[in-house]
Parts: C-alpha cells; structure tokens; sequence
C-alpha cells in the first residue's frame, strides 16, 4: 500500500498523458472514445448524472458530480451502487450513468450497471482494468492505466480515478458548451501542476509519521471537511478503519453542530480537511467549535494558512 501511496504521482502523470494539453491547455478524449458511435447531439441531450461506485471509488464520485455540475451544466446525483440497485431509481435514455470501479467487477455496481442498461441510459465506466465487465457493459470506458492495485485498501487508483471524472467532465463540458475556454486551460493548468504538488505532499511523510504516532492510541478519530473536503473526510475515515481498526466517521463539517459535535471527548484527534478555498472560513469556525469541546485537531490546509492548532500538517 506504501508503495502504491508512493507511485501517486506517476499515476498522475500518466493518466493525464495524452489527455491534458499543456501547449494549447485544452483536454482532448478523442483518443478514449475514438470509436465511440455517441453522437453529440445525445451528450447535448443529457438531462441528468448518476455516478455510482462502492467504497473509496463512491468517495471519488462525490467529487466528480462537483465538477460534472460545474463544468458541464448536468444536475448530478451520486449513489451507493448497492442501494442504487435495489431502490428502482427512475431512468431514462437521457440519463448518463457513470461508474466508477477499480477492478471493474464490483458486483453491486456491475448490477447497477445492469439496471441502468435495461434502462436504455447512456454509461461511460471509469475503470482500471482492461477487459473488465464493467468495459464491456459502458458505452465509453475511460481506463485509468494507474498500473496494478495490489493493496486491497485502494489508494493510488482513487486520485487516478477523480482525474478521469475530471476529464470526462471537461469534455462533456466542451460538447456541450458549457465550458469557456478559459475555464478549460484554467483547469488544465492546475491539473498539471498537481504532480509535483503530490510529490510535495509525500515529500512530508516524516512530519506525518510522527504525527500518527503521536495519536496511534486514540481509539476514535474524526474526519470533518466541507465541499471537495467532505469526500475526502468521508474517504480519511475509511482508510483508517480499514488499515488501523481504529473507529473513525467522517463528516461534512457543518453537520458537526446537527449532534455529532457531542462526540468530541477531550483529546479526541479531528482530522479537519479545510484547503484555501470557498469553505475555508466556515470550516475554520467549525474548527473552532471542535477545539472548544477539547478536541486536538490535525489540520490539513496550505502552506501559507496560518492557524494556531494541535498539529498543521
Ligand atoms: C477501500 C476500497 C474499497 C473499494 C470498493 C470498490 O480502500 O478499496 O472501498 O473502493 O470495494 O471497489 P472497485 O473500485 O474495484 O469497484
């Protein structure tokens, strides 16, 4: 798993190869679904989104329905591939279906997938497995080409993943022109800064290492983040618990104050996810709140942000 942590931003690089231009700071799918027989007048008549996955891979399409709203003006909606399958959602040819599966065999999400053929919808599979059934069902398949995931706690191919969901989000966007083109090399630029920004990350691994043995013993954790932070919250509880049995829930951050706040013991570690963005300040003050009930948070934010906290990561 290590290892895989470690190979995160080749895997960036390569899933942007050949999809994000860096000369003209355009995205370009045309190489994925050259023998694509969708017209665009049927990606101009999507009227709605599904993403379904399972796991870490449902974690990555609460932030692609993000970016399919922003960039592409579709109404978006994410599903647990295992309620999805049972709860008869309501389909149709207009509907885009997008899964997103590692192995590309995750059973509940194959069966939504079949449901959502029978239904006649549009499915594209965001996939890291050449030949997998999931391949076969989609209409389009995105491979991540992230390499092989041995660990069974998928890591490398979750950041891999968002990328595609990314890219597939840009050109839907550009089809369907909803997308300037100064929002497109806006994006392009930033994407292409994002290697070296991982490698930076990972460069911290002593820093991070003390700091997890400092709360090793803690027997809960929390994960709060709001926006594109609450994925990653959502996504931070999950890895711990499954590599560390460390009970952990991850939260949107202004839930916090709906009940989950009486959780907070004193020394109890809260992993707050709040980069620089439009969130910043309201998941600064929930911070706040958690720290008033004895909280020791661990925040992850940028460089330049200057918070007085139990550790700034
Ligand atoms: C968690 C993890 C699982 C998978 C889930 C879906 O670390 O790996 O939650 O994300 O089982 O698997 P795929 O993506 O293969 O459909």
């Amino acid at each position: 798993m290590l290892k895989e942590i470690h190979e995160q931003s080749d895997v960036l690089v390569s899933s942007m190869q050949g999809r994000y231009d860096g000369l003209s700071n355009t995205v370009d799918l045309s190489a994925d679904f050259q023998d694509s027989p969708i017209s665009k007048g049927r990606i101009q008549g999507i009227t709605r989104c599904l993403l379904v996955g399972m796991g870490t891979s449902m974690h990555a399409c609460m932030i692609g329905r993000h970016y399919l709203e922003r960039f592409a003006g579709i109404p978006t909606e994410v599903d647990n591939a295992a309620e999805f399958r049972y709860r008869r959602p309501l389909l149709d040819a207009n509907t885009l279906v997008i899964s997103v599966t590692q192995s590309g065999e995750t059973v509940d999400t194959l069966a939504a997938m079949d449901e959502a053929k029978r239904a006649d919808c549009l499915q594209i599979t965001i996939c890291n497995t050449p030949g997998a059934q999931s391949t076969r069902l989609a209409d389009l398949s995105l491979l991540l080409g992230a390499g092989a995931e041995i660990s069974v706690a998928s890591t490398k191919t979750l950041l891999a993943s968002i990328m595609a969901l990314h890219a597939v989000s840009l050109s839907l966007g550009k089809l369907r022109e909803t997308l300037t083109s100064e929002m497109e090399a806006e994006q392009v630029v930033n994407a292409l800064q994002l290697p070296s920004a991982v490698s930076t990350v990972l460069g911290n691994s002593g820093k991070i290492l003390q700091v997890a043995r400092k709360y090793a013993a803690s027997e809960h954790f929390l994960f709060l983040g709001r926006g594109l932070g609450y994925p990653v919250a959502l996504e931070g509880a999950l890895k711990l618990k499954e590599v560390s049995y460390i009970h952990a829930e991850g939260y949107s951050a202004g839930e916090m104050k709906h009940g989950p706040l009486a959780l907070i013991e004193d020394g109890m570690p809260v992993v707050v996810i709040a980069p620089k963005d439009d969130y910043y300040k309201k998941t600064i003050s929930n911070m706040q709140e958690v720290i008033a009930r004895g909280a020791k948070v661990l925040l992850l934010t940028n460089k330049d942000a200057n918070q007085v906290i139990s550790e700034n990561i």
